[in-house]
């Protein structure tokens, strides 16, 4: 059976299956967090003039960072502080026969458990992050909640109305962006979020974080994320070339828009390139909810951003076709390159 981090509390030194090739290891591992990655309070959407200001500041954050943070989002806290709660005792008090039912290598099991990123990185087989990863299906609930864990008894009752209001969440950010980017209302709520996932990361406090990563530097390729995390640092974005940390701040989401965004916004978006570092003394549990569109849903830039002296960058494709041809992490735009009108 996989060896998971989180069975581990004795390993004195980075065990050399965990350390990357020097020029993988992180540099600037402990980079400060950032004050200047926006904070956006949603609060009073319902007011025209406060939302017209709010899709302001999401344009421009996307632009400038290419992510953001979002408080007052209608996600309970308590909620919130429970399904965190929750899935840090499935990985640190759950029995590990218990959980050895959701390991597997077969991708269409409804929970997977894996250790280190063995599903999506086939291309850098052998190398291993310092994370353990639970995965699953969230969305329409009554379809899946039924094959999510029993144990912690709680799992069920707490994570089943926190993934649907996690949605509801994602699916008014998306409609912001909408509006944002001149597209109709709703324009993403069909094929484009219909997958939603529940991928939890847990990393075990490293003896030497410049040894490894927690999760290697990449871009995500779905739709949009909204990621919670614990109050341990650890994620990072590169701006400009410097890292810089994305501070926990209590009861937030980080929204992390996918690369779809780059040719939907015709270029105008960037799309961030993060990563996690380890740390040598917390556990650190983050639970990321991402919208994935269907291999047949279609990835056009707006029309409404196109006109003559702008003209239209990227070519359309279907999210099978591009999935063909991600290799993942760094390869943003080489998986974006194929499109790109010249
Ligand atoms: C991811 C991711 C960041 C984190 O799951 O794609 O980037 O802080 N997670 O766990
Ligand atoms: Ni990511």
């Amino acid at each position: 059976m996989e060896v998971f981090l989180s069975t581990r509390s004795d390993l004195k030194s980075v065990p050399d299956c965990y350390v990357l090739p020097p020029d993988k290891r992180p540099k600037q591992h402990d980079a400060p967090v950032g004050q200047a990655i926006p904070v956006i309070d949603i609060q009073n959407i319902v007011d025209p003039d406060d939302r017209a200001e709010i899709v302001q500041q999401i344009v421009k954050a996307c632009q400038e960072f290419g992510l953001f943070q979002v408080v007052n989002h209608g996600v309970p806290g308590k909620l919130m502080d429970d399904a965190m709660s929750v899935l840090i005792d499935f990985f640190t008090k759950t029995p590990a026969e218990y959980k050895a039912q959701f390991i597997t290598d077969a991708r269409d099991k409804s929970c997977v458990l894996y250790t280190s990123n063995l599903i999506y990185d086939d291309h850098e087989e052998g190398i291993r992050y310092w994370r353990d990863c639970f995965i699953h299906h969230c969305y329409p609930l009554e379809d899946h909640i039924k094959n999510w864990p029993e144990d912690p008894p709680k799992y069920q009752e707490v994570i089943g109305p926190y993934s649907v209001g996690v949605r509801k969440f994602l699916m008014t950010i998306l409609d912001l962006l909408c509006e944002g980017l001149g597209l109709e209302p709703g324009y993403f709520a069909g094929d484009h979020s219909k997958t939603q996932l529940l991928s939890v990361n847990h990393h075990i406090p490293c003896p030497d974080p410049s040894l490894t990563l927690g999760h290697a530097e990449h871009s995500d390729p779905n739709l949009i994320a909204a990621l919670h995390q614990c109050d341990v640092p650890g994620l990072q974005t590169c701006k400009d070339g410097q890292w810089i940390g994305v501070q926990p701040i209590p009861h937030a989401f980080v929204i992390i828009p996918g690369v779809q965004f780059k040719p939907i916004s015709n270029g105008m978006f960037s799309s961030p390139r993060h990563r996690v570092v380890a740390n040598t003394k917390k556990h650190r549990t983050t639970l990321g909810s991402f919208l994935v569109p269907t291999d047949d849903s279609l990835t056009e830039p707006s029309k409404a951003l196109i006109n003559e002296s702008n003209p239209q960058r990227y070519k359309p494709f279907t999210m099978g076709e591009f999935m063909a041809g991600w290799r993942g992490r760094l390869e943003e735009d080489v998986g974006l390159q194929r499109f790109v009108i010249e």
